[in-house]
């Protein structure tokens, strides 16, 4: 049996395998423990993971199915593989930023691993659906919609700060709304199953939001000692806040991650620039 590596060694296969096995093996020692993080390092960046070529990234994607065109098995393997690559991007993403500060408090990167953890259980539940329909990863797009907010995050003076505003409080923050809604039309479609892996992930990513606005706070001054400030202060281009939702908004989701009702209220209410743009125009 191979020796335990530590956690920067298993970030760093992660991001530099192709392969989907190693990139969703758990952070895990042979007894079941949680990697040891005594030897962090220095830090490293990647501006992209490596891919295998059926895992390639491409710019941009499809349109997503709506939750309306669910009955069709066809379009609900689209969402599935969406879905399942997107929280594979959260796997490296999580990766990335233990590599990149390897100073942090020990607390914090814990629950980055945790974390990341359950971004390898969430892409293996989608992928299980995704295979329950006959299909897999390999046959979908790949968009590369994450790792395009990549250099935003990595050139940003906030440093770690920027990293929550955007995975935490901007990425995660929008799939409160979109698992909700994609788990009703999954239902509506008969699709219980898949349904449930939504109701699931949903309920993990309201402790993820927690705790990137919990730590945002927490490595943030005093004078930014209120959410909204903290957020607009670092949240790289060109995510806003206007991003950090889906169409059907849902405040009890943000009010169980613990968001302050005055920043639930400002993304509510945040617009985008084209939508500003599109109503200062003459009608
Ligand atoms: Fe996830
Ligand atoms: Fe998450």
């Amino acid at each position: 049996m191979e020796d335990e590596i530590t956690v920067r060694e298993f970030c760093l296969r992660v991001l530099d395998s192709g392969d989907l096995k190693t990139k969703l093996r758990a952070p895990r020692n042979a007894a079941g423990k949680l990697l040891g993080d005594g030897d962090p390092g220095s830090p490293e960046t990647r501006m992209s993971p490596t891919r295998d070529p059926e895992l390639s990234l491409s710019q941009g994607a499809d349109r997503l199915p709506r939750p309306g065109q669910l009955t069709d098995p066809e379009a609900r393997a689209r969402c599935l593989a969406r879905f399942a690559h997107h929280e594979l991007m959260a796997v490296e993403l999580f990766a990335w930023a233990l590599l990149r500060w390897p100073d942090l408090p020990p607390e914090l990167r814990k629950l980055w691993l945790v974390t990341l953890e359950e971004e390898q259980l969430h892409c293996r539940l989608y992928l299980g659906r995704l295979a329950a329909h006959g299909s897999e990863l390999s046959q979908h797009t790949r968009s590369d919609y994450f790792w395009k907010q990549l250099p935003g995050i990595a050139q940003s003076p906030h440093g770690p700060r920027a990293f929550l505003s955007a995975m935490g409080l901007t990425l995660e923050q929008a799939n409160l709304d979109f698992t909700l809604v994609y788990r009703d039309g999954f239902r509506e479609a008969g699709d219980e199953e898949s349904a449930q892996i939504c109701q699931r992930v949903h309920d993990d990513e309201v402790a993820h939001v927690r705790r990137a606005a919990e730590w945002l706070m927490r490595l943030s001054s005093s004078q930014e000692d209120d959410t909204i400030s903290a957020y607009e202060e670092t949240v790289p281009f060109p995510l806003a806040a206007s991003r950090a939702k889906g169409r059907r908004f849902s405040v009890v989701s943000r009010r169980s991650a613990g968001l302050s009702e005055p920043f639930i209220e400002h993304v509510r209410t945040a617009r985008s620039s084209q939508q500003l743009a599109g109503s200062s125009k003459p009608s």
